[in-house]
């Protein structure tokens, strides 16, 4: 592991590039360039699409382009050039310690991988040392791209993948069953009216009866959730949606005690969306927190209009940030277990006696279809934070 101090700078901080205009000729990155093409290779720069950060070995900071500073949530400054490459970037300690270890390093990382857990960011990375004429290493420059988004793509389409298989699996099942059902439903009805005598032979066959129902109604809903989704999309205001949704679960699940807060941002813009399948996504989670809470606790729903900046890597036409809403159902349950967190969107996987596991997939499966996404988090209490994020308008260049 490298030291800090191979990289602290020893005297005077050097010229920095993109400070100077026309003092190029010592720079070590981008070196040879003639003075007249400054402004195009500085444009260059910060153009890219990737990040880019290099360091003298000196350790100050000799470039920084825009599309780094974004990544790394930092504000860009001007001053920064120049300054030790430890201090501009103190916020980003796993940032700090690849850097400093460029210099140690015999074989340098060609598309290595950086979690950013402060950030919750994944960024792919090469590292490269800069030498001059006679081979002395002189700088490091670390090329780089946020890779957060592509990560959560790859994810989605598992995921999607995952659902295909299995949902055509479930189909197949569930069409085979629903005919042996409906004549195990409709057989034990003709039985029941020749036993009119029998007390006991009558309650178990309505016991029979109603879980053929149940049996069916399970069939039903696997039906719908491996058919493909069809929005009828329109201009849909979440606060009636959400105001719908606790009604819903509320006939749906026992409340009991539980107070329901909606704390809903004033000027909600409306978005686009299927006002019904809406519903049907805040109507599952509450019923999942009414479960969790077992007649006694606080939901709250937060609702908030925001900005989702985007990664360019991304951007087909343009760099505006995406406007969404982003609605966060909290209870203070006991929350989900660690070791459950990645399996609880899974189809069937449920931890209830009588569940079938499919509210979640469902869940997720309609907020996919707006283009949105969905969270899980622990909320400051311990229990579950769902967060909901839907872009304003569908068809944006999110995710797409
Ligand atoms: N708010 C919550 N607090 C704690 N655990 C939760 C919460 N929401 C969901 N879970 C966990 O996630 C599992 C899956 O939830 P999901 O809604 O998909 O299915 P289910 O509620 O078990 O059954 P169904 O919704 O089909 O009746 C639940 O069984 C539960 O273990
Ligand atoms: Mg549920």
């Amino acid at each position: 592991m490298a030291r800090r101090s191979d990289v602290r700078p020893r005297g005077r901080p050097s010229i920095p590039v993109a400070a100077t205009s026309g003092r190029r000729a010592s720079t070590p990155v981008i070196g040879r360039v003639a003075k007249g093409e400054d402004p195009f290779f500085r444009r260059l720069v910060s153009s890219m699409r990737n990040g880019v950060i290099a360091i003298r070995r000196n350790g100050s900071l000799a470039l920084i382009n825009d599309e780094a500073y974004r990544i790394f949530a930092l504000p860009p400054q001007a001053a920064d050039l120049g300054r030790p490459f430890g201090d501009v970037l103190r916020e980003r300690p796993d940032l700090t310690r690849v850097l400093s270890g460029a210099f140690d390093l015999t074989t340098l990382p060609n598309r290595a991988e950086l979690r950013l857990r402060d950030l919750d960011r994944v960024i792919g990375y090469t590292l490269s040392q800069v030498r001059d004429e006679q081979g002395r290493v002189i700088g490091a420059v670390m090329f780089f791209k946020d890779l957060t988004q592509v990560e959560q793509r790859e994810e989605r389409e598992r995921l999607r993948d995952r659902l295909a298989s299995l949902g055509e699996m479930a189909a197949g099942i569930a069409h085979e069953l629903k005919n042996p059902l409906a004549g195990i439903e409709v057989m034990a009805g003709l039985l029941r009216r020749q036993v009119p005598d029998s007390p006991d032979a009558q309650s178990m066959l309505a016991d029979i009866i109603s879980e053929a129902k149940l049996a069916n109604a399970i069939v039903g809903e696997m039906l719908d959730f491996v058919r493909p989704i069809r929005l009828q999309v329109e201009r849909t205001d979440l606060v009636e949606v959400l105001n719908q949704a606790v009604t819903l679960a509320e006939s749906q699940a026992m409340r009991g005690d539980v107070l329901v807060e909606l704390d809903l941002g004033k000027d909600l813009p409306s978005i686009d969306g299927d006002q019904y399948q809406l519903c049907q996504v805040f109507t599952n989670l509450l019923i999942n927190g009414f479960e969790a809470l077992d007649g006694r606790g606080r939901i709250t729903i937060k609702a908030a209009a925001v900005e989702l900046e985007h990664d360019p890597a991304f951007a087909t036409d343009s760099r505006q940030p995406t406007p969404a809403i982003v609605v966060d159902v909290t209870d203070d349950g006991p929350g989900v277990p660690a070791q459950l967190r990645d399996r609880i969107f899974d189809p069937f996987f449920t931890t209830k006696p009588k569940g079938s596991g499919l509210g979640l997939p469902i869940v997720r499966k309609i907020v996919d279809a707006h283009d949105g996404r969905i969270d899980l988090a622990v909320a400051p209490g311990g229990g579950a934070r769902f967060r909901v994020t839907l872009p304003v308008s569908s068809g944006g260049a999110w995710f797409k």
